[in-house]
C-alpha cells in the first residue's frame, strides 16, 4: 500500500479522535458518570476503529475482520437506541454498516489498499453522523 494512503488514514483517525463527538470537548474528554448503553456502544466503536488501524498497519487481517464485524453489529444495535431517526440518519447508519461489511470482506481477501480506504470512509461516516446529530440538536 502506498504511504500516502496510510498517512491519510492516520490523519482521518486523528481528526475523529480529537475533534470530539459530544456537544463539547469536555464531555468527550471526561467519561460520563453513568454512560448510557448507546454511549458505551459508541465508545466501543472508537476502540474497534483503533483495532482496525492497528490490524491494517501490522498486517493482522484477522484482527481487522473481527473488529469490522463488531463495528457492523454495534451499528445495527445502536440504531435501535435512537428514537427519532431522520432519513439522513438512517442512510448514514446503513452506509456505515455497508462500509463495515466491505472492510470485513477486504480483510478476508487481505487487500490492504481497499481495507485502508474502507477505514477512511468509515471515519468520514462517523464524523458526518455526529455532525448531523449536532445540527439536529441545534435546531430543537
Ligand atoms: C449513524 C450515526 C452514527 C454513526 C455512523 C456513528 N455514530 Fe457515534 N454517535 C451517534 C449518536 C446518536 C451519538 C450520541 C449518543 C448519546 O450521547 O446518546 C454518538 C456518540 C458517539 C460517541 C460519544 C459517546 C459518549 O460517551 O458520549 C463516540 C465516542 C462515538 N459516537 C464514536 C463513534 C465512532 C468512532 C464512529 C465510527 C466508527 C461512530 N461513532 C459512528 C451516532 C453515530
Amino acid at each position: 500500500m502506498s504511504m500516502r494512503v496510510r498517512v491519510v488514514a492516520c490523519g482521518v483517525i486523528g481528526i475523529v479522535a480529537f475533534s470530539g463527538v459530544g456537544t463539547s470537548q469536555d464531555e468527550v474528554a471526561e467519561e460520563p458518570a453513568n454512560p448510557t448503553t448507546k454511549q458505551l456502544l459508541m465508545r466501543d466503536k472508537l476502540t474497534q476503529m483503533a483495532n482496525v488501524l492497528e490490524g491494517v498497519t501490522l498486517d493482522r487481517f484477522d484482527q481487522v475482520e473481527k473488529s469490522a464485524a463488531t463495528l457492523r453489529k454495534i451499528s445495527r444495535a445502536a440504531s435501535w437506541h435512537v428514537v427519532e431517526q431522520t432519513p439522513r440518519y438512517r442512510r448514514l447508519s446503513r452506509n456505515f454498516q455497508e462500509q463495515a461489511a466491505d472492510l470485513e470482506r477486504h480483510a478476508k481477501e487481505r487487500n490492504v489498499e481497499a481495507a485502508t480506504l474502507d477505514l477512511v470512509r468509515m471515519n468520514v461516516t462517523c464524523a458526518n453522523c455526529h455532525q448531523h446529530i449536532r445540527e439536529e440538536a441545534a435546531r430543537d
